[in-house]
């Protein structure tokens, strides 16, 4: 078991937690491994639907006292919950990089971002407004009111173990939910830190419950409970359908985050060194295991070779390593069977005759590790084009016009972020509006960030994560008439 140093060990949950207790008492319980070199993080109590059912009730008997307080009493705790967050960003941040594998640098920038969703929703819980309608006839009053879903049931990644439950936590609760959830097996730690958190800045019990184990059986109890009103779900497309399709017996809302394919352009007009930038902060943060990485890199035929020797000059240059070494820009991979998948996927590549211009194998430092690797001459027939990647792999395509890119930009089932570099300000305007996307970077490899409306179109998803749009997803439109007047 490698030994996690940390300034408040408390932080340090190895348990579910239902209605303000752990259940650190399991049948069984299953081992979160370091991706840096598989060593024992911590051995989590097991649990599955009794501990899934306990949840949904304990965020049922939760939801009217948490419903009744002011947005203000809301927004509050919400406030204090996120100064916890700043104040142990250390701590959290060894935390997460030691079960998630990401450099600490990266780890401590998540932290401040779930940290700065609940600020932003401390803030928006008391900006719900309704609105009053002219009626048809005088003698009625047509008004709309806003009210939280109720329970919700939250389904996140291992990509980013803290910042995406804050992102669904932080606006659940400001609009007046209760929630369950579920974080990935492999990284349950850093949801019970910030349970643990939660219980510290005064959250009462009931309001947030997580529970971990059974990931199936869990799924079930929070897709199939009629208590449960509405399921956020972040992942796979694959699963994505699995839980919609789960959720429509009891015709629960669904918001889905999932699946990417991020096209990043290229035109022969842009500025070249600003364009290599940002495909480094797009392709490589967290190893290439983001959803909005770009996937498939399409580069004007005039300046590719321009381009790629930059380009390459740039990710020769990353330092791959286990996530606790300062200098470290690329950590392993979460698990060898993703790194084999992504070493699959460029075979495939390499066979069908594209070429290899950095990288493109293991590093020797452990089974996880995989280093930055750029790939020229792919095509709409290979993997690499058609899936999402999930590692540190950069795939060249070339292109000719405009339209041309637009159309291979488009082809694919995806349509959650895509980026392109270009000076020409009628181009800026046609790219943007042609791109099937829900979020388009111009200028720029970096662009999620809590005042934006996160989320996609097409097999993607629906619903939008942040931003001023960011509350309605948990709360439900009521129409009143008032007759008689
Ligand atoms: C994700 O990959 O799921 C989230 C990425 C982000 O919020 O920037």
């Amino acid at each position: 078991m490698s030994e996690l140093k940390l300034s408040d060990p408390k932080l340090f949950r190895t348990a579910s937690y239902v209605n303000g207790v752990w259940l650190s008492e399991a049948d069984q319980y299953f081992e979160v491994a370091n991706p840096a070199d598989q060593s024992e993080v911590a051995k989590v109590a097991y649990h599955g639907a009794k501990a899934a059912e306990a949840a949904v009730k304990a965020a049922q008997d939760a939801l009217p006292q948490w419903r009744a307080k002011t947005a203000q009493e809301r927004s509050v705790l919400l406030r204090r919950w996120r100064d916890l967050l700043m104040e142990h960003q250390e701590d959290l941040a060894r935390i997460l990089t030691a079960e998630q594998g990401k450099p600490l640098k990266e780890s401590r920038g998540e932290i401040a971002y779930g940290a700065n969703y609940m600020e932003w929703f401390a803030e928006e819980a008391k900006r719900v407004y309704g609105d009053t309608i002219s009626a048809p006839t005088n003698d009625k009053r047509v008004v709309v009111i806003k009210q939280a879903v109720g329970v919700v049931a939250c389904i996140t990644p291992w990509n980013f173990p803290s910042a995406m439950l804050a992102r669904k936590l932080a606006p659940a609760l400001a609009a007046g939910c209760t929630a369950v959830c579920k974080p990935a097996n492999e990284t349950p730690l850093s949801a019970f830190a910030l349970a643990e958190l939660a219980e510290r800045a005064g959250i009462p019990k009931g309001v947030i419950n997580i529970v971990c184990g059974d990931t199936p059986a869990i799924g079930k109890v929070f897709t199939k409970h009629p208590d449960i009103k509405k399921l956020t779900f972040t992942g796979s497309t694959r699963v994505g359908k699995m839980l919609m399709e789960q959720c429509a017996s009891t015709v629960k809302r669904t918001s889905m985050e999932l699946g990417g394919n991020a096209p990043f352009i290229v035109f022969e007009d842009a500025d070249l060194d600003a364009a290599v930038e940002g495909a480094m902060a797009s392709k490589y943060r967290n190893a290439g295991q983001t959803c909005v990485c770009a996937n498939r890199i399409f580069v004007q035929s005039s300046v590719l070779e321009e381009f790629a020797e930059k380009f390459a000059r740039a990710a020769a240059g990353l330092t791959v390593g286990p996530g606790t070494s300062d200098d470290v820009d690329i950590g392993p991979m979460i698990h060898e069977k993703a790194l084999t998948d992504v070493a699959e996927k460029l075979g495939e590549a390499v066979e069908k005759g594209a070429e290899i211009i950095l990288g493109g194998d293991r590093n020797e430092l452990g089974s996880c590790f995989f280093n930055p690797t750029i790939i020229s001459g792919v095509r709409d027939d290979m993997r690499l084009f058609r899936e999402e990647i999930f590692g540190p792999v950069a795939p060249l395509i070339s292109f000719e016009t405009e339209a041309e890119v637009i159309r291979m930009a488009n082809d694919t089932e995806y349509g959650l972020a895509a980026y392109f570099y270009s000076r020409d300000i009628g181009r800026v305007w046609r790219v943007s509006e042609a791109l099937d996307y829900g979020m388009v970077g111009v200028n720029t490899g970096a662009m999620t960030n809590v005042a934006a409306p996160f989320g996609g179109v097409k097999q993607s998803g629906q619903g939008r994560e942040g931003s001023k749009y960011g509350l309605d997803d948990y709360m439900e439109m009521k129409y009143l008439c008032m007759g008689g007047i």
